[in-house]
């Protein structure tokens, strides 16, 4: 199969981590015999340096014309004191807005070998296996009014969604649960806002069309308190896009480091953004010792959703099991023993598992 992929290492380790990603990538071509082509473009406080903005007109082109894109990481100190309209996090938003990619998919899954790199207790986070959606492209944090009353004696933010809006969303959650463990929990404020009640009602709607999958009502501060108590009973998550924002760092601390974990922002054509969840970790940057992982499994994420090629996916994927079943793990694992390994060593281990039938 042929596939443009559109590379966006942005800044700091973005540049490192990308690399890993694309070699892995060119040794599955490799066992598939598939034919992936390459493009690289700026984004972020590289692109303001380069073009003068976080979001170049070429950039956003290549990524409306490619068939799927990665992305590294965006920001770093340098550009911290910019105007706002210079600032690189405004690159990240205006391609997910420009794409319209409006459903964020942050799988969280314990990897044996870093149960104890949690601060949660082993036998809590055991097991658990979750994929969050969260809507990304509306709610409140693109309502409108959003401003401050001229001497500032009042504020307003508006939750503002369309019921279509709402829907595709919720469509998108009810195919990932049939796709997994079958059980849906849809997470709102119904007790409270009128905008989760409409949401309630889609999801009730919408359930006839998918029987075979449970689905579960779960109101935001009680979500929360379950998602670090009892992380197992949930499969897939469907929510509003800033109780999404608050939920996935929350359920991220279930496997241990920023480090290991994917997410991408997808439509429903299939065209999907692919980065991990952590920054350009400037700390780190040009020492080598970034952590691949996140964008590895990233890209296997984008091999599912952007490309319907699970057995490829399911290959990366494996691979980045067994490698921490050799012992191997980078330095940000808060591990003890095994062998502790830089970027390069990492996806070259992470490489032969995928050549290796
Ligand atoms: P960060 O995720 O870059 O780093 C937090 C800590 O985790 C650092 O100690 C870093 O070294 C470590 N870390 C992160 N990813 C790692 C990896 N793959 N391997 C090993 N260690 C890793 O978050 P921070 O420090 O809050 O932000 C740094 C910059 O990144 C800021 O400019 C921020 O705005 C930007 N940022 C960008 C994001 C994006 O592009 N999606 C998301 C979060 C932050
Ligand atoms: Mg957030």
């Amino acid at each position: 199969m042929k596939k443009q992929i559109i590379l966006l290492p942005g800044d700091g380790i973005g540049h490192e981590v990308v690399q890993s990603a694309k070699q892995v990538l060119e040794a599955v071509t490799e066992r598939f015999n598939h034919s992936f082509t390459f493009h690289t473009h700026d984004i972020g406080g590289c692109a303001i340096d380069q073009h003068g903005t976080p979001l170049p007109h070429d950039t956003l082109q290549a990524c409306q014309e490619a068939d799927a894109i990665l992305l590294g990481a965006v920001g770093g100190p340098k550009w911290d004191h910019n105007p706002s309209h210079l600032r690189p996090e405004k690159g990240l938003l205006g391609i997910r807005k420009a794409l319209g990619l409006f459903a964020n998919l942050r799988p969280i899954k314990g990897f044996p070998q870093l149960l104890h790199a949690s601060p949660l207790k082993r036998e809590v986070i055991e097991g658990s296996d979750l994929l969050i959606i969260r809507e990304l492209t509306s709610g409140l944090y693109f309502g409108t009014p959003s401003e401050r009353s001229q001497n500032d004696k009042s504020v307003v933010d508006t939750l503002y969604y369309e019921r279509d809006e709402i829907e595709r969303i919720v469509d998108t959650a009810f195919q990932s649960a049939r796709r997994r463990r079958k059980h849906l929990t849809s997470v709102d404020k119904a007790n409270v806002l009128e905008s989760s009640k409409l949401w309630r009602e889609v999801v009730e709607q919408k359930k006839t069309e998918y029987p075979d999958v449970i689905v579960t009502h779960e109101l935001v501060d009680a979500a929360a308190m379950k998602l670090i108590t009892n992380p197992t009973q949930f499969d897939v998550i469907v929510t509003e896009n800033m109780f999404g924002d608050i939920l996935s760092d929350e359920a991220s601390v279930l496997t241990g480091s920023l480090g290991m974990l994917p997410s991408a922002s997808t439509r429903a054509d299939g065209l999907g953004l692919y980065e991990p969840v952590h920054g350009s970790a400037p700390d780190i940057t040009g020492k080598g010792v970034a952590n691949p992982l996140a964008m590895i499994l990233s890209s296997a994420m984008m091999l599912r959703h952007s490309f319907d090629m699970e057995e490829e996916a399911n290959v990366i994927e494996e691979a980045v099991r067994q490698v921490l079943a050799d012992g191997y793990h980078t330095a940000d694992l808060n591990v003890t023993g095994g062998t502790i390994v830089n970027t390069k060593q990492m996806t070259q281990h992470v490489i032969e598992h995928v050549t290796s039938k």
